[in-house]
């Protein structure tokens, strides 16, 4: 059946968005015959200390009217199945208008959906369809660039004298800031561009047709504040703020992390909260942790940065099969202000990138992870989970362990829930973007379009495609992949200290095995401040929701133990701080012995991990061996 105008995204933009595009921005405008979602019922503050979020390419994930493309009323389609899965946030790639020579990180216009995705009353659907179920939904926001096809580009570039001539920066040669690296080293020789009509040159971080916006101009700043009001007056849930580092300049720095771009946030978060209390702004900071947690600042900056440095070094530790370049990044995670969560991940839409990782390791993870030079892109590996490992489940399963357990809420991409395989040979990250495998079916139940029609072809090879690998086929197979991260995701959420509790190392001789407890944080007192009261209460607030009563068995630590080796190991854990507890494996609920005041003696099966519950006497199990003596 062909698509109706209206599915094909041709809704006439109303006269509010008409007049946002004219650059005015007069607060909370509601589109006509749009109005805003509502919230979720289950609303509280810092909820995204505890979720689960999943990042969706709706391009890639279910197309809804058979023209090839994945769309929001297919992604809408398919919450049924988010719902089953158990995430509770979802972060939708770019869903604006653009000319895709960047995944839509190249924005032409701040305004609406891309047609290829629909329109707005898809996203306000699909939002409306999400938030009664109790998922949310954020988006990516591209403050730092442009797409050099957006309109204000268009008339910055045209002469020198413009009303948005300063939109962008511009300079007469390329010289200015040497020491600013270039990110795409692979694509881009230089930060500068020349732009023959106005016979400047235009910087840019990224690929050179997305220039950087110019926020020393008060007006861009006022334009970007305008988008983000206008997308959560619609009901989004907050945004993922990319490549935020980059927004501001300065002579003898790298352009990187500078004060502004902190000053900048801070107003950001400061307008978001007062008028969208429970809204997130998740940094995108590919940096070093010491400069990553500036991000959170005092608490009044970002509510969620991306924990970048630990991703790379759990692909590390697995493949050297010890634990200390994972031990030795958790334990150099600074604290972070109340209030605020790491996000951390294994994989997402771009490269495995080797940014934030020593020459030297990084030599090591391309001659251990990049079996063919068209693996490599940017600084980065262009793979997905599952063939990164080989394939091997024992191992994904260890590796979801450690993302489920480790602190910080945990975002998944999407298809590695089925552990999805890659295509290295498309170009640029499309590796690792190709088509959702829904069934065995045509283009894999993502597309009734003809083959030749699809934004990306779908796998199809006999390890990793569709008629291997696919939801129809693991959610009938109760031993799948798929059945075995559901009940993981089940498990984490009866116990809140994985999205809000402390991580304290446990000490073990073998250095294969990486153990560590996460229990509740002490109360934090009350400040001297008023803003550190506000935040003190809400931190109290978010343990009362999220814990229970000690007696309760969601309010005990839980101890957790990883063998990041192939072999079966053994492992001796000083427990002496838990003396008397007693650790019920969380899966099967089968309790062990009693911890005593010798070393704990745990065996692990080759990439085994256990989840424990350190239950006191006033849980209910019934194990009662004491090991290493009385208590
Ligand atoms: C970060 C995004 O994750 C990546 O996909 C994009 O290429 C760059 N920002 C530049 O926009
Ligand atoms: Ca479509």
């Amino acid at each position: 059946m062909a698509a109706s105008r209206r599915e094909r995204g041709q809704r006439p933009a109303g006269r509010s968005v008409e007049r946002r595009r004219q650059g005015r921005f007069p607060g909370a405008i509601r589109l006509p015959g749009i109005r805003p979602t509502a919230l979720p019922a289950r609303d509280s503050a810092g909820w995204y200390e505890r979720a689960v979020f999943y990042e969706v390419f709706t391009r890639g994930f279910f197309d809804s009217n058979d023209d090839g493309v994945g769309d929001l009323a297919g992604l809408r389609a398919k919450l049924d199945y988010l719902e089953w899965l158990g995430v509770d946030c979802l972060w939708l790639l770019p869903h604006y208008p653009s000319p895709m020579r960047d995944g839509g990180y190249d924005i032409s216009d701040f305004f609406t959906v891309r047609r290829e995705l629909g329109t707005l009353d898809d996203l306000v659907a699909l939002l409306d369809d999400a938030h009664r179920r109790g998922i949310r939904v954020i988006t990516d926001l591209v403050m730092n660039h442009t797409s050099d096809e957006h309109p204000w580009f268009a008339e910055s570039r045209s002469s020198r004298e413009n009303s948005k001539s300063d939109w962008y920066v511009w300079n007469d040669d390329d010289q200015r800031w040497p020491e600013a690296r270039v990110v795409f080293v692979d694509s881009e020789s230089s930060n500068w561009t020349w732009e023959p009509q106005r016979e400047q040159y235009y910087w840019h971080r990224f690929y050179s047709h997305q220039p950087d916006l110019n926020y020393e101009n008060p007006d861009v700043v006022d334009a970007i504040f305008g988008v983000v009001r206008f997308w959560l007056d619609l009901g989004l849930d907050g945004f993922r703020l990319d490549a935020v580092p980059y927004l501001y300049q300065a002579d003898g720095t790298s352009g990187e992390n500078l004060p502004p771009t902190h000053e900048l946030l801070r107003r950001l978060r400061k307008e978001v909260e007062a008028d969208y209390p429970d809204r997130v702004l998740l940094a995108e900071a590919n940096q070093w942790p010491a400069d990553l947690v500036d991000y959170f600042g005092d608490g009044d900056e970002c509510h969620m940065c991306f924990h970048f440095p630990l991703m790379p070094r759990v692909f590390m530790a697995v493949r050297r099969e010890q634990r200390f370049p994972l031990a030795e990044i958790l334990a150099n995670t600074p604290e972070i202000p109340p209030g605020c969560q790491w996000a951390i991940f294994l994989r997402n839409h771009d490269e495995l990138t080797l940014e934030k990782v020593s020459e030297e390791e990084r030599d090591y993870m391309v001659a251990e992870y990049v079996k063919d030079p068209r693996m490599q892109r940017h600084l980065g590996i262009g793979r997905r989970l599952a063939p990164l490992l080989d394939g091997n489940r024992k191992l994904a399963e260890l590796l979801y362990a450690l993302l489920f357990s480790m602190p910080g809420s945990p975002v998944i991409y999407y298809g590695d829930e089925l552990l999805m395989g890659d295509n290295v040979y498309l170009g640029d990250r499309d590796s690792v973007r190709t088509p959702m495998q829904w069934s065995p079916d045509r283009n894999g139940g993502f597309s009734r379009a003809d083959f030749a029609q699809l934004y990306l072809p779908p796998l199809m090879d006999p390890v990793y495609g569709y008629e291997a690998v696919n939801v129809e086929a693991q959610q009938r197979n109760p031993s799948s992949f798929l059945h075995w991260i559901r009940t993981l995701l089940q498990t984490r959420r009866q116990f809140p200290v994985f999205g809000t509790g402390a991580l304290e190392l446990v000490a073990c001789a073998n250095p294969s095995v990486l153990a560590y407890v996460r229990d509740s944080r002490p109360e934090p007192p009350d400040s001297l401040s008023d803003e550190g009261a506000r935040r003190g209460a809400r931190r109290r607030d978010i343990l009362r929701q999220g814990s229970r009563a000690s007696s309760d068995p969601g309010a005990n630590p839980v101890l957790c133990v990883n063998n990041l080796s192939r072999f079966g190991q053994p492992a001796e854990l000083d427990l002496a701080r838990w003396v008397g507890r007693t650790p019920v494996e969380l899966l099967g609920r089968v309790p062990f012995g009693r911890i005593g005041p010798a070393m704990y003696p745990v065996t692990l099966g080759p990439h085994g991990f256990y989840w424990f519950e350190l239950a006191d006497e006033r849980s209910p199990v019934t194990g009662d061996e004491i090991f290493g003596g009385s208590a």
